[in-house]
């Protein structure tokens, strides 16, 4: 059996990929391009909700806001070491990133303008992000599937956080209640466009597929995303803003009308309302940290050197 087909088959028969095995190029590069910008987007990620520790309204929420800003920043760190399992280098993936040359996840470039926001990004945006991971636990390539694994367990406490600091503010005082529909009314569009464009303007769902990289399209991650929600919103008692929203009981699921596509291609071009600042931000940090690099890699060289004697 050659290469290929031994590929092929481990694959087909719900088998890992594992870093020593062969695997196409463009397998390799695939899983690169996707690990990378979902690490990205992880540490992107930590911008916006980052932004209301030093003014959350309590110490439990500051700690619960403390405690998933640092999570999302290990999912990174997973990631990035899965990406490392495929032969590539981490310094050059952050370059991409302050560079423009890979991309992050289009919902980290909206701010967060009121408290609320942390609450419906943990409801939304960690429930989308939940839809969206939770089937990768079963993506082809080892290393991915069991980062996320972890990932995914964290992802639930993000998301019952949120609902939770939002259930708190609805049962507060109009001005909060008015605070969450706000929020909802700005969240719920760019959490449906997480799951990325419609499936005929998918350049790399096919493939994935078939590579066992990606197990569900885009348009059926954002369904099972609209059905999850809306009556997680009933409960809440939040209007979701789309008035084309309704059972379709002959479907099964729930008819829902669509996101701005052109606002979406923006975003993804970078020129989203916080694209700049969020990746200005991340370039400082990383120049902020040569000094850091610098002294491991001294101490590395230095440590060699002693154990060559
Ligand atoms: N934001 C930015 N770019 C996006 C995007 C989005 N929401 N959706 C799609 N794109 C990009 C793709 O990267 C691709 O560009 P590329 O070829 O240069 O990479 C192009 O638009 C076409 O999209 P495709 O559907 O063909 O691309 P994919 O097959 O890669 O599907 C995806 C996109 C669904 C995001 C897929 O890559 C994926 O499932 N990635 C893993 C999960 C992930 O990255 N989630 C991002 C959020 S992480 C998060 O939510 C953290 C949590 O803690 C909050």
């Amino acid at each position: 059996m050659d290469l290929e087909d031994r590929f092929e088959r481990t694959v087909a028969a719900e088998q890992r990929v594992e870093p020593r095995d062969w695997m196409p190029e463009g397998y390799r590069r695939t899983l690169i391009r996707q690990i990378a910008q979902h690490a990205h987007s992880e540490i992107i990620g930590m911008q916006p909700e980052g932004n209301w520790i030093s003014r959350a309204p309590s110490l439990r929420r500051k700690a619960i806001l403390l405690a998933k800003v640092q999570d999302e920043a290990g999912h990174g760190l997973y990631l990035y070491a899965a990406t490392e399992t495929l032969g590539a280098d981490r310094g050059d993936l952050t370059e991409k990133l302050i560079s423009g040359r890979q991309k992050y996840s289009s919902i980290f470039n909206y701010p967060t303008l009121s408290f609320a926001d942390v609450g419906v990004i943990g409801w939304l945006v960690d429930g989308a992000a939940i839809c969206n991971q939770v089937p990768l636990c079963r993506t082809s390539y080892g290393p991915y599937a069991r980062a996320m694994i972890r990932i995914c367990k964290e992802e639930s406490f993000h998301q019952r956080q949120g609902y939770e600091l939002l259930m708190t503010m609805m049962g507060g005082t109009d001005a909060q209640r008015a605070m969450v529909q706000e929020s909802v009314d700005r969240w719920w569009w760019p959490s449906l466009m997480m799951f990325g464009p419609p499936d005929a303007e998918s350049s790399n769902t096919e493939q994935s597929m078939k590579w066992r990289i990606k197990r569900n399209t885009n348009d059926e991650l954002r369904q099972k995303f609209v059905d999850m929600t809306v009556p997680q919103a009933g409960k809440l008692g939040v209007a979701l803003p789309d008035p084309e929203l309704r059972w379709n009981p002959d479907r099964g699921h729930h008819d829902f009308g669509q996101p701005d596509w052109d606002e979406f291609w923006r975003v993804v071009g970078g020129n989203g309302p916080a694209n700049e600042q969020r990746v200005a931000h991340r370039r400082k940090a990383h120049e902020d940290g040569e000094w850091v690099r610098a002294a491991a890699e001294a101490f590395s060289a230095k440590r060699a050197a002693a154990v060559e004697g």
